[in-house]
């Protein structure tokens, strides 16, 4: 999300390295009958705060707007909670990015704040909206979701 550069394939090795080598970041390809159609991530979890950060990033075109993102992030959200027993989860979005924000709202994420002129993209700057759903908040969120059921795993 921070860096929207071609990424050399070495480079892409170097990071796919590292983050199976971290014990403190975990990442999961989002499979949809088969198919590869994106990546989520946890981040920057802290176990002593009890919190980390998720990114999730779906391929462009026919893979969005289906329920698919919605899908993923129930799992990361469970995974965060139940596996980790985070007390908080951060999302972060850009703040033109109205469809990640209103699915982290839709999903029970609270606003937090805003980083102003945080990246500069194309000579423009641009903001980061911060978000975040609290443990408490997973029983909402699994009422939301509870048409997700049986629809996905995590592993
Ligand atoms: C953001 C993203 C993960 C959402 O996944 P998705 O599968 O497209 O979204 P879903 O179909 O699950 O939508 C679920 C909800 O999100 C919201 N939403 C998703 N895309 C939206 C859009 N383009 N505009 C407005 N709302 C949107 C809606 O509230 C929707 O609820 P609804 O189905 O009741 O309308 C995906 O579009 C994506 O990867 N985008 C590019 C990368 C990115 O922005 N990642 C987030 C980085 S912070």
């Amino acid at each position: 999300m921070y860096d929207d550069r071609p990424i050399a394939e070495a480079d892409h090795d170097r990071w796919y390295s590292a983050l199976l080598a971290d014990e403190n970041r975990w990442g999961w390809v989002v499979v949809e009958d088969d198919t590869p159609v994106g990546a989520g991530f946890l981040t920057d979890y802290r176990a002593h705060d009890r919190r980390a950060a998720f990114g999730l990033y779906l391929a462009e075109g026919a893979q969005r707007g289906r329920g698919v993102g919605r899908a993923a992030l129930c799992l990361i959200c469970e995974f965060a909670f139940d596996r980790l027993d985070l007390h908080k989860l951060i999302g972060e979005a850009l703040s033109f990015n109205s469809g990640a924000i209103a699915l982290y709202g839709r999903l029970g994420f609270v606003a937090e704040g805003d980083l102003r002129d945080q990246l500069l993209r194309d000579g423009q700057w641009v903001g980061v909206h911060l978000m975040a759903l609290f443990e408490d908040g997973l029983a909402q969120l699994r009422a939301n979701a509870a048409d997700l059921r049986d629809l996905g795993r995590i592993a």
